[in-house]
């Protein structure tokens, strides 16, 4: 592995982390002031209600996104810098809408957040392009371009973590 696969990995394990800190925070029921909370009283998360089978269907995509995310962030560290920017077309980019179903789910959402979503595919799809473009000319900076756009990914899922829940 390179220096420039090493910088990848270690950013993208930093994202991972943050998401799974986020989801932490959320089973732990920790209470402070801008921590969103759950439970009755302090949990500022508005509840979005689907019908149950649609509830598992969602979390069951969820669990895709962190295992794709996991994927990719494991492909960049192994120099597989094509695989990953396939994966990641196909199963979070705006490729895989069908895959989760997306147009049968987001009439249920309200428009904030299907926007959320919808930035979300966008900022993946995007990310393919770079990881791409990274393959093709391997550089410091393509691969801090790389590690920008795994950003964007990270922040739209805790931007939609951060003021959502169905349960
Ligand atoms: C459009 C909104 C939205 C986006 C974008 C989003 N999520 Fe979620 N996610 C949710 C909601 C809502 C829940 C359920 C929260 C709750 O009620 O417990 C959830 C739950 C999860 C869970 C828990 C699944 C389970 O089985 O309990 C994981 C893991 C997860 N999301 C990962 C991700 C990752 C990774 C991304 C980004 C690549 C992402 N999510 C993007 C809305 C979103």
């Amino acid at each position: 592995m390179n220096r420039f696969g090493l910088l990848a990995v270690g950013l993208g394990f930093l994202a991972a982390c943050s998401i799974a800190a986020a989801q932490e925070m959320h089973h732990h029921r920790m209470s402070g002031s801008e921590l969103p909370q759950s439970g009755p009283t302090g949990d500022r998360r508005e509840l979005v209600q689907l019908p149950a089978p649609m509830q598992d269907h969602m979390l069951a995509n969820m669990r895709d996104h962190l295992a794709t995310l996991s994927e990719v962030t494991g492909n960049l560290a192994d120099g597989k810098l094509d695989a990953a920017a396939k994966l990641l077309e196909q199963r979070l980019g705006m490729s895989s809408l069908s895959l989760h179903d997306a147009a049968h789910m987001a009439p249920y959402m309200p428009q904030t957040m299907q926007d959320i979503g919808t930035s979300m595919h966008r900022a993946a799809s995007r990310l393919a392009i770079t990881i791409q473009d990274a393959d093709v000319a391997p550089s410091v900076e393509a691969m801090a371009k790389v590690n920008r756009g795994l950003h964007e990914v990270t922040s739209a899922c805790v931007a939609c973590h951060a003021s959502y829940r169905i349960r």
